[in-house]
């Protein structure tokens, strides 16, 4: 299993080397990542090259068996480069951005490319053979520090092309978008304009008030631009190299489409960071964020940023109390995690990320937190073939679509409708019930419920899909706002919900943007927020009612037979407490596995072993027994605080 750390020797003096390497060595790390910022050291000068000063380091890190994925360092490119070509991006409003960051790149910019292709080709000309090198990263975190979409002259060339291969002709895109409307036709592709600021964008909006098919198909532009810079780079170093390729990705995040970067690479690592300077996440928040890592290939992952201090850029984040780092590397493994790498071996003095703590502190001296990671580490070790190659116990899946997340992100529907919030909150009640739940796309099979809330968009061959799992006997549970429109973005002509109206068998007679105080009772009461369809079941039975307001008595929550299965369609948006309580009963009626335990406790079951976690800061008795893997005494079921608990099963 790789255990190990993210280290770059550029930051340090040559003298330090060793004495790290002996570190990373005594913390058990066999692994680390490397290189992915270090441009001007490998090309100081255009076509001047000096890989050097890492070859040097590499054999000190072979000396203590230490292996190396290297990343290609495309995301941070050198002043020169900068000072005589045209590579930045241009922001909505048509401004440069500046160089002295990083990612500041456009991934359409030729000069960019061209440089890009030059470095990566020597990086790996020079360690394709090297023993060391044990994969490859291709640059780092795409779309982090919003640089996804770029609005420059080259993007507007490129996308014109992308559309003009999409379709047949100018009149069918026309005709698709509604162009009409506001007298927006176009005479060609080379006429269309990328959705940049315009005069009646509204204040503080997200939304450029442009016509929401252009957004949309601009947006799988901007996203499909860096799936295209990355399979350069992948090309490139499989012309010298067979070791696998990965990308770290960000989990949650959503600007690129993870699915289609994913595609091109043989595995996926990812950033995780619990708590640093923006967030202090619910443990559910992080759980789902390694399944939506999951879900992207239906395979394991590596974290390589594994939080391992207190982090921020400019003030930081509470530090991880003892125990915490251990319990949120157990936390990856258990949702399908087969590698962690700690970011960062030591905190640096100087540059952007002085407040980003590492393994060790500024001092270097091995405290509370080296020594945490060093004994999750063997446990890791000790406990490799439960690890290694181990599978989840999935009886649920929720359909994660980045198209869907920008059309609900350019016309939200209400105010306070969140995509994101909505999906969170159906993976939420599902964790909290410890109901083992997949975040994927694209294969319904196997699973007793699949879960589609707010699914807005969706095509032809995915509603084939999932009307064959309903008809074989699967439980599909959708919402509102799902099957309200096309691929293009478009509102759908049949009565809503739309694509799902047979499925579901209802339909909507009316709707409202949720304002004044709402309820709903039957089989689950709640105060309903946001949003509320007004249902008239033609097949479905009703399981809630509202009780208030002019559609007072009216269904709010139905559920269909259909096939072997069944369709549960929910009309509102419901308290959270409340939500649980469907999905405990949806999930009983589909004899889900239910495990009720205190607040705070997640229990994970994989092939050969059953993991329980502690997110508390006191000690917990858990309704499970057995013989600990970890120890070998017997568990009576007690937890300490973010205690760590891994079961035969
Ligand atoms: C990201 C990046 C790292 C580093 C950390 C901490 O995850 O990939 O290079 O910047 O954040 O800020
Ligand atoms: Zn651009």
């Amino acid at each position: 299993m790789q255990y190990g750390v993210d280290y770059y020797p550029e930051h340090w003096d040559k003298k330090d080397y060793e004495e790290h390497a002996r570190l990373m060595k005594e913390a058990g790390f066999n692994v680390l990542r490397t290189a992915e910022f270090a441009w001007s050291k490998f090309e100081p000068r255009p076509g001047e090259y000096d890989f050097a000063w890492l070859d040097e380091a590499m054999e000190i890190w072979q000396k203590y068996g230490i292996k190396v994925v290297l990343g290609t360092p495309t995301a941070a490119p050198p002043k020169w480069l900068n000072d005589s070509k045209d590579i930045l991006m241009r922001d909505r409003y048509g401004r440069k951005r500046a160089w002295g960051s990083r990612r500041e790149c456009c991934a359409n910019s030729p000069d960019y490319i061209e440089a890009s292709k030059k470095i990566v080709e020597k990086m790996a000309q020079h360690y394709a053979n090297n023993p060391a090198v044990i994969g490859w990263q291709i640059d780092n975190e795409f779309g982090c520090h919003n640089s996804t979409r770029c609005y420059c002259e080259n993007c507007r060339q490129k996308f014109a092309k992308w559309l003009e291969n999409k379709y047949s002709s100018i009149d069918e895109l026309n005709q698709k978008w509604g162009t009409a409307f506001w007298s927006l036709t176009y005479d060609s592709f080379e006429d269309v304009i990328l959705p940049a600021y315009n005069s009646c964008e509204p204040e503080n909006a997200q939304s450029f008030s442009h016509n929401p098919s252009l957004d949309l198909e601009y947006r799988r532009f901007a996203s499909d631009s860096w799936v295209d810079y990355q399979k350069i780079q992948i090309d490139i170093i499989r012309k010298y190299s067979d070791k696998p390729i990965n990308t770290n990705m960000m989990g949650h995040f959503a600007d690129i489409d993870y699915y289609n970067l994913a595609k091109d690479l043989d595995y996926i690592t990812w950033d995780n960071y619990p708590q640093d300077q923006w967030n202090v996440q619910e443990h559910e928040h992080v759980s789902m964020a390694h399944e939506i890592m999951r879900g992207l290939k239906n395979q394991n992952f590596v974290v390589t940023e594994e939080q391992s201090g207190p982090c921020g850029w400019d003030v930081m984040g509470p530090t991880p109390e003892p125990g915490q780092i251990r319990l949120w590397a157990w936390q990856a493994i258990a949702h399908g995690g087969e590698g962690i790498l700690y970011f960062r071996f030591k905190a640096l003095h100087y540059g952007m990320e002085q407040y980003w703590y590492g393994v060790l502190d500024h001092d270097g001296i091995p405290g509370r937190r080296f020594y945490e990671i060093q004994k999750t580490g063997r446990e890791f070790q000790k406990l490799e073939k439960y690890i290694l190659g181990a599978r989840n116990n999935y009886e649920v899946m929720m359909v994660r679509s980045y198209d869907n997340i920008w059309a609900h992100d350019i016309k939200k529907h209400a105010k306070g409708f969140n995509y994101h919030d909505i999906e969170y909150a159906f993976f939420k009640a599902n964790n909290d019930l410890n109901i083992q739940i997949a975040v994927s796309k694209g294969n319904y099979e196997g699973y007793k419920i699949v879960y589609m809330p707010a699914y807005n968009i969706v095509d032809e061959k995915e509603m084939e899909k999932v009307t064959k799992f309903v008809e074989k006997g699967g439980v599909l549970v959708t919402s509102f706002r799902s099957g309200q429109r096309d691929e293009y973005n478009n509102i759908r002509l049949d009565t809503l919900p739309g694509a799902f109206k047979e499925l579901a068998g209802i339909e909507i007679e009316e709707f409202d943007a949720v304002v004044k105080p709402t309820h709903i009772c039957g089989k689950i009461s709640s105060a309903v927020k946001v949003w509320a369809d007004v249902i008239k079941p033609v097949t479905a039975e009703s399981l809630c009612y509202y009780s208030d307001r002019y559609f007072k008595a009216k269904s709010a929550v139905t559920v269909n037979e259909y096939g072997k299965g069944r369709v549960y369609y929910i009309g509102c948006d419901l308290e959270q407490e409340a939500l649980k309580n469907l999905v405990r009963m949806i999930s009983q009626d589909a004899k889900v596995t239910i495990s009720e335990e205190p607040e705070g406790i997640e229990i994970v079951y994989r092939e050969g072993c059953e993991i329980i976690l502690n997110h508390n800061d006191h000690d917990v008795i858990t309704s499970h027994r057995g013989i600990s893997l970890l120890d070998g005494e017997i568990f009576d079921g007690r937890l300490n605080p973010y205690g760590v608990e891994v079961l035969e099963g």
